[in-house]
């Protein structure tokens, strides 16, 4: 088994799967981004170097260069973890609610606009306070909750004025009064293998923006929905951020597919990179559609 890790820089996850596949005897090159360059126009022949390898798995820091890898690893054949197709629905909330509302699967109420004037009238009809978030991104950035219309105003002028292209997409939401925390959950194939909450004094609950992990029971709710949700945006290793809804119930907010899991392998006592490990061989031995039916 020949497997490759993709990766931006060594953190603390890359080295718990270094660890893991070590572990299960099976070595593994290291494909750094920096340094990549792919002849896509080569087609087949320059593609024979990464031609190679059973598996490659996905480790990047940035969406764009995790994409496009995949995508142009995986129009040449070679198995990824995940697919181009996950990356790219989860690696945009907008596409990612778009693919778990076709699924039937609740989340919270989601609006969509390409202009400040269509975007204030969303917020408005939606009704405050709203969550507005870049369609693309991470670690609770540039996230701003919006409590009333002269905060609406202030913020799509600025978005408007100073924001870059990325900022002309609006993604508003319903803000979701939870319970002072999130949840978690992990996903691997078919299965939930386990979850943490994250308490946080602040509405962000990332746990980059110091929100604190403890063990949440996997129940047999939170397993069907959150399989339902990998499998909606196409199945494999995902991290799932669900909401706790007084009357409804969870709602899953977004799917992560380059999940960070440092801070949560001690809390569950799951050994989540020797699961990722596995998956991963998984699809080298036998294809993704077959580790993932
Ligand atoms: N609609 C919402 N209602 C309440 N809290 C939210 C909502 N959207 C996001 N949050 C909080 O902000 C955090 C980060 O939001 P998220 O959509 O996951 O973006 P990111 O990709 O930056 O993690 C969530 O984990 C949650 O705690
Ligand atoms: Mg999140």
């Amino acid at each position: 088994m020949r497997v490759g890790i993709l990766y931006s820089r060594v953190r603390a996850e890359e080295k718990l799967l270094f660890e893991a596949f070590s572990q299960r005897g099976v070595a593994f090159d290291l494909i750094d981004d920096r340094k990549l360059i792919f002849d896509i126009s080569g087609g087949e022949t320059y593609a024979s170097r990464y031609n190679q390898y059973d598996v490659i798995v996905e480790r990047c820091i940035h969406h764009g260069r995790a994409l496009y890898s995949l995508r142009i690893l995986n129009d040449r054949g070679i198995p990824t973890v995940n697919s181009a197709q996950v990356a790219d629905i989860c690696g945009d909330k907008l596409q990612t609610t778009n693919a778990l509302a076709a699924a039937g699967i609740p989340s919270p109420r989601t609006f969509v606009a390409f202009t400040a004037e269509s975007a204030l009238e969303a917020i408005e009809e939606l009704g405050y306070p709203v969550v507005m978030k870049p369609s693309v991104g991470s670690w609770g950035r540039l996230l701003s909750k919006i409590n009333d219309r002269e905060a609406a105003e202030t913020l799509l002028e600025h978005k408007e004025v100073l924001g870059t292209y990325h900022h002309s997409i609006f993604y508003i939401q319903e803000y979701i009064d939870k319970p002072g925390r999130d949840i978690r959950a992990f996903v691997v194939g078919n299965e939930t293998i386990c979850a943490i909450y994250r308490d946080s004094p602040h509405w962000i609950t990332n746990t980059a923006r110091g929100g604190q992990a403890s063990i949440c029971p996997v129940t047999a709710d939170l397993n069907d929905l959150c399989a339902r949700a990998a499998k909606a945006v196409g199945g494999g290793i995902v991290a799932i951020d669900v909401l706790e809804d007084t009357e409804r119930g969870l709602l899953v907010n977004e799917v992560n597919y380059t999940m960070e899991f440092r801070n949560s392998v001690l809390p569950t006592g799951v050994d989540i990179p020797g699961r990722m490990a596995d998956f991963a061989l998984q699809v080298g031995r036998e294809g993704w559609q077959a580790a993932n039916s």
